[in-house]
């Protein structure tokens, strides 16, 4: 059947109607006039399949990945940089609206929106490496990943030589191409770590948790201060976007403030902060990060910050201190509402929300909205053609 893409929803999927009935076609975008397939039929809406392009959307471009549309990963590969930044912020103002917010994004841009990661984790199942099929356990095998950086691609290569019949491997590196391997597998390995070092820069390899070869830390260095990342501590996935987003930070803090950055991971922008703000707090869940994190203050000479190892929701009532600025930067599913009734309490004068999802976001930022207006919004193109954003809201106390 022929019909007229309209729009995407906010998994990056194209939408028609038929007859009424919304309908998902994936790898469609808007203004494509397409023969597709009802795969299935659900009592308010369809689920289709493109078969052909008949007349492709202005916005359309040849996905440079081999492995677009089979891999659930970069499903907006087929459009232009542009339109997938004009489609994030629309959607993320669109999600707003819906809650009865207004915002206008400040959009910034990946400036190399290919080979940008900085850490993959792929899946082994029978032998068979790669990413799984959207929506299934099936196996898209891989020999690069098109947003990944090329040493981590480099790496996947010597990956297939471990022989992994079954498990996960994580590759991290840092902008020096520094390599870190980390294994979770029960089978018997084969590496040889003389000939990988021969072809990556190798720091470390990590299996099941237990140090296998050379260091379970990488260091990066982002606006000039350093970062010991382990093996399991968090770190921002695009380091030309955290750059920006550490920007954001610094500029919201000013000097005399006394900041609280809750899930500090290992202390990125408990740092970036401290290089303004009087004090600040960093409060973390991951033992690893939180060591990070202290060493990473004592190697870049930092002494106005310290970290709590604790759960969020624990930590934060038990602190009872005042502070003027709050960071928060918590993993998708957002704030507690403990921790949103405290911050409550403490209120302080600026809310800065990082946030990898927007609809917990909006969610928040609702709970605070008695208390707190939006000041500034920004949509950061962490995660390149996907349908995933980068958010940070900086949300300032309503004194009418
Ligand atoms: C999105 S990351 C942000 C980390 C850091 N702000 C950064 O930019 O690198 C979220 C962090 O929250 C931590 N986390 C997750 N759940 C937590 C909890 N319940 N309490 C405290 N930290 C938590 C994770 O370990 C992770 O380091």
């Amino acid at each position: 059947m022929e019909v007229k893409i309209e729009k995407l929803d906010d998994f990056g999927r194209g939408i028609c109607y038929i007859d009424n009935k919304v309908t998902f076609v994936p790898n469609t975008i808007p203004n494509d006039l397409v023969e597709i397939k009802i795969t299935k039929e659900f009592k308010n809406y369809n689920e289709g399949k493109l078969i052909n392009i008949l007349i492709p959307s202005k916005k359309r471009i040849e996905p440079k990945c081999p492995y677009f549309s089979k891999c659930g990963g970069c499903v907006l590969q087929n459009m232009n940089y542009k339109d997938t930044l004009e489609y994030k912020k629309e959607k993320v103002t669109n999600i707003f609206k819906k809650n009865k917010l207004e915002i206008n994004p400040i959009v910034i841009e990946n400036a190399n929106y290919y080979n940008y990661r900085n850490k993959i984790s792929l899946k082994v199942i029978d032998k068979k490496i790669g990413y799984y099929e959207p929506k299934s356990h099936s196996i898209v095998e891989i020999d690069s990943c098109l947003v990944a950086s090329n040493s981590i691609n480099k790496t996947i290569q010597l990956i297939k030589k471990m022989n992994i019949i079954n498990g996960l491997v994580t590759i991290r590196c840092n902008k020096n191409d520094e390599i870190l391997i980390i294994i979770n597998s029960k089978d018997k390995l084969n590496i040889d770590v003389d000939s990988i070092k021969e072809k990556i820069k190798l720091v470390g390899i990590v299996i099941n948790n237990k140090l296998f070869y050379g260091e379970d830390f990488l260091y990066e260095n982002i606006n000039g201060i350093f970062y010991k990342i382990s093996y399991d501590s968090f770190f921002q996935v695009n380091p030309y976007i955290a750059s920006k987003i550490f920007d954001i930070i610094k500029e919201n803090i000013n000097s005399n403030e006394t900041v609280l950055d809750i899930y500090s991971g290992v202390g990125t922008l408990s740092l970036t902060a401290s290089t303004v703000a009087k004090k600040v707090i960093g409060i973390e869940i991951v033992e690893n990060a939180v060591l990070n994190a202290i060493h990473n203050a004592k190697i870049n000479k930092i002494n106005n910050v310290g970290f709590l190892l604790n759960d969020a929701t624990k930590a934060i009532t038990k602190l009872n201190l005042f502070f003027d600025k709050v960071i928060v930067d918590p993993p998708r599913a957002g704030l507690t509402k403990t921790v949103i009734d405290t911050i409550k309490k403490i209120k302080p004068k600026e809310i800065i929300y990082v946030s990898c999802d927007p609809q917990t976001l909006v969610r928040d930022i609702k709970l605070l909205s008695d208390l707190y207006i939006i000041n500034k919004f920004y949509i950061a193109d962490m995660f390149s053609f996907s349908y995933h954003v980068e958010s940070v809201c900086i949300l300032k106390i309503n004194n009418i």
